[in-house]
């Protein structure tokens, strides 16, 4: 294991030169003596792997620290930050770097999804750290506080907006009454989404998200492919409209709860009450709603990334792994010890607007409303609008009480072949009220 040098410097290797890389780089020479009176010890910065050491970069950036040797470089650290991204070679590098001794600070939310558990158990038996701060909202601390300060809590649900990209598209849409392609362009055109946006709009970066959190939060292994994932791709404008009107805003929201049954982690647009605190987290901003046992509703908001945000998160973890070593301690490691059953997607409870378009004819209501009962889903209140667009017909919105997702998908089924539906238009759940 690499120990700190005579002088008492910590060696940090720096795995990645991109937009969050850049930042860490940039602070860790720039705030250099803050951070040693901070930590206890010199961060010096044993160098930068990188793919091509002829790729231009900010000035910030000493040439003489960038090398594509990641593997020396990781032998040599006591403290490695990976912010490369992607599967591979990270996962490989960060592996490496725990079984040298080096603890490891990422960002890295995909892997974390996909191969947790076989990190932090390396880690622990290596007894170093792995921390993962900037994988979850960027800047928003809400990694340690589900870790650390509600460690002796029990919380009960997490409903978090995760992705700054696809928020700011529903926020757009919503504000504009822009359609979703239009609102995607825009959030292209500011740097928000990348030129393909599949893994934002289709919901796979709040489901590795949700994946994390609902691991931590429940101290359960939940892994990628637990999580029932919806994205935004089918959100039209007049379903932001119909929401409007009935006050809630559209929101992408990572859902994880506990239940007596169990837990569960999904992804889906979801109808948000406008008194909801989330419901006012607009633009790329990402906010987590916590609710626990003891400590009630907490909320965590701030900017979900972007280079300096998403770096002032790794510095937090580096800081923290460096006082450790310092001290010849490690942080908590993986909390998994409840190992609650994971419920499938269809035991999720939750309530449900769905907006029809129906033949405006006496008796169709009540052939509506009893294909609701049949399925054993009550509902809440029922709204009717004479479509003027398409005479003889008119839109009913149902808002259900709380219902159990296989009882409802059953109910949309068995509505679409009835003579009288003309088109279900829309099944929105209610989330946060
Ligand atoms: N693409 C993500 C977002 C940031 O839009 O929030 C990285 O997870």
């Amino acid at each position: 294991m690499p120990t700190q040098d005579q002088q008492g410097a910590l060696q940090v290797a720096l795995l990645g030169c991109g937009v969050v890389g850049t930042q860490v780089a940039r602070i860790l020479l720039q705030e250099k003596d803050s951070l040693t009176r901070r930590v206890g010890a010199q961060l010096n910065v044993l160098g930068i792997a990188v793919r091509s050491l002829d790729t231009e970069r900010d000035a910030v950036i000493p040439r003489d620290l960038l090398t594509t040797d990641a593997h020396a470089l990781v032998e040599q650290a006591d403290i490695v930050v990976e912010v490369m991204g992607g599967i591979e070679p990270a996962r490989e590098l960060i592996d490496h770097a725990l079984r040298h001794g080096a603890s490891v600070v990422t960002a890295n939310k995909a892997l974390l999804a996909q191969h947790g558990p076989s990190l932090y158990e390396t880690a622990s038996h290596h007894e170093v750290d792995l921390s993962y701060e900037a994988a979850v909202a960027g800047a928003i601390p809400i990694i340690r506080p589900i870790r650390e300060s509600l460690a002796g809590d029990n919380i009960t649900r997490v409903l978090g907006i995760v992705n700054g990209t696809t928020n700011y598209v529903l926020d757009q849409m919503t504000r504009h009454n822009l359609d979703l392609d239009t609102a995607v362009r825009d959030a292209q055109r500011l740097g928000y989404a990348e030129a393909d946006p599949t893994a934002d709009v289709e919901g796979h970066d709040a489901a590795a998200k949700a994946a994390i959190l609902a691991s931590l939060a429940f101290h359960t292994r939940v892994a990628l492919d637990d999580v029932a994932c919806e994205g935004i791709t089918h959100v039209t404008a007049q379903d932001v409209a119909w929401a409007a009107r009935s006050g809630h805003v559209i929101k992408l929201l990572a859902i994880c709860e506990r239940t007596p049954a169990g837990v569960a982690a999904r992804v889906h647009p979801a109808l948000v009450p406008l008194s909801h605190p989330l419901a006012s987290v607009g633009d790329a901003f990402n906010a987590v709603f916590v609710e626990a046992e003891n400590a009630g509703p907490l909320m965590f908001y701030g900017q979900g990334a972007g280079g300096a945000p998403t770096a002032s998160a790794v510095m937090g973890d580096l800081v923290t792994a460096a006082r450790n070593r310092v001290l010849g301690a490690r942080g908590a490691g993986e909390s998994a010890a409840a190992n609650l059953t994971l419920l499938p997607s269809g035991e999720a409870l939750t309530r449900y607007q769905m907006r029809l378009s129906v033949l405006d004819q006496r008796g169709v209501l009540a052939q509506i409303a009893d294909v609701f009962a049949k399925h054993e889903v009550s509902i809440e209140t029922v709204t009717q609008a004479v479509r003027e667009d398409k005479p003889g017909y008119a839109y009913l919105v149902v808002a259900t009480h709380t219902s159990r997702e296989s009882a409802l998908a059953g109910t949309v089924e068995a509505l679409k072949p009835l003579a009288a539906v003309d088109e279900v238009m829309s099944v929105l759940r209610i989330e946060g009220s």
